[in-house]
């Protein structure tokens, strides 16, 4: 069935079909069409234009958007959806004084998650994740990365994908799934990084790729994490499955691990908010998009990433929730995008791109999503009636959605 969206105020970030990604200077721009018509069939965008050329297309069911504007969902490159429980004891800790160091060096932290998810059935895990993923869609999100490394064990591991591949066959919005295994040493390998290694590699990897459960792989490639030679061995074995990578990199030290991302090939390297001259360099001209997690920053109090300075130097950037029970209970795009103004100094359209366009290539999606571009997905937010749309960044704390629409469906 046919959907024609008429009287569009502004209908946002209409691109080219074949363009990836934006860039610097390109990112500043935001291009659009106002008093607009868009006409989606099935799950697609057929068409769009001013409405002085409106279609009568009699069959379809009309969505008057008087005052409105259009945009594409959100693309949340970076999430942890699938997790068991809550960090909220961590959260009161951190108020009392405790970094997000200390309370992972006492236990808590990654450990305490895994220890949860190892302890709760695939069942509950999936009930508790499916909720998360229908507040997001409801909040804007069309397309969504999701990692496992919450199991840190074969099973665990396993389940967790397991689980995001149900919620993948359950629901209309895309989903790609990260393996990452290599999130925390496991207390039992402590003193034996290689040994845990040796299992993600030689056991968990064959039986992820057996099933097919993984689209990327992942590393914590951090001081008291996992080393640069260690994710590299990481990334060399996911290549021999098919995973390309998609690192955390720079959250707390920047130790040149993005120069080896980059190296070898890495979708994306993602936190960032510790970046160097020498770490810029070495993204320049490359195809890994960085990817920035500010809402990350503001409930760990850390610092941002230097977005004016990556842009300056020409860099693409992507901007995602980092949705996790540790650093991030939200999953909210709007707030994300509206952090990104206020404390990295984007504009509105430079945020709005990397909240799109760029978050759809760091998860292999800019073919399908992330603009409004003929025979891409009809994955919509309609906002209510506003001045204008810089008004999304500017009301932080508002629900400015009217409706959101995945896969030509309203949802
Ligand atoms: O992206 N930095 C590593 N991983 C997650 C947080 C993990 C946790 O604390 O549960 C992140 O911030
Ligand atoms: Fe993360």
């Amino acid at each position: 069935m046919a959907i024609l969206i008429t009287n569009i105020k502004e209908l946002l970030q209409i691109r080219e079909s074949g363009m990836a990604k934006v860039s610097g200077r390109e990112m500043a721009e935001l291009p659009l069409l106002q008093n607009a018509w868009l006409l989606l069939n099935g799950n697609l965008i057929e068409d769009f234009g001013t409405m002085d050329s409106c279609p009568n297309i009699p069959d379809a069911q009309v969505i008057d958007a008087t005052g409105k504007n259009v945009l594409p969902a959100w693309c949340d490159s970076h999430t942890h959806i699938v997790y068991a429980g809550n960090r909220v004891q961590e959260f009161v800790d951190r108020i009392n004084g405790l970094s997000y160091e200390e309370i992972a060096n006492r236990g808590g932290g990654i450990l305490n998650s895994a220890k949860k998810l190892n302890e709760t059935d695939e069942n509950e895990i999936y009930d508790q994740s499916r909720l998360r993923l229908e507040e997001v869609m409801q909040q804007g999100t069309g397309a969504v990365e999701i990692k496992s490394g919450y199991g840190l064990t074969v099973d665990g591991e396993l389940k967790m994908l397991r689980v995001i591949k149900r919620l993948k066959e359950a629901y209309p919005i895309a989903i790609k799934a990260t393996f990452l295994g290599a999130h925390a040493f496991p207390t039992a390998y402590k003193e034996d990084h290689s040994g845990y290694i040796d299992l993600i590699i030689n056991e968990m990897l064959p039986k992820i790729a057996e099933e097919k459960l993984a689209d990327y792989i992942d590393a914590f490639l951090e001081t008291g994490y996992f080393s640069v030679e260690e994710t590299e061995r990481i990334m060399e074995a996911g290549k021999k499955y098919g995973l390309q990578a998609k690192i955390h990199v720079n959250q707390f030290t920047a130790i040149n691990g993005i120069a080896a991302c980059v190296k070898h090939d890495a979708l994306s390297v993602d936190h960032l908010e510790i970046v160097t001259d020498e770490d810029i360099e070495a993204l320049k001209g490359s195809d890994t998009m960085p990817v920035a997690l500010p809402t990350c920053s503001f409930f760990i109090s850390i610092p941002y990433t230097p977005a004016r300075k990556m842009l300056d130097a020409g860099l693409p950037l992507a901007l995602a929730t980092d949705f996790n029970p540790g650093t991030t209970p939200s999953g909210n795009m709007n707030l994300v995008v509206a952090t990104a103004c206020i404390k990295m100094k984007m504009t509105p359209k430079e945020a709005i791109n990397a909240a799109t366009i760029n978050g759809a290539y760091a998860m292999g999606l800019s073919d399908s999503h992330g603009s409004i571009t003929k025979g891409k997905r009809a994955n919509l937010i309609i906002t209510k009636p506003l001045a204008s749309y810089y008004q999304l960044p500017y009301a932080f704390g508002s629900n400015l959605i009217d409706s959101v629409i995945i896969e030509g469906k309203v949802v």
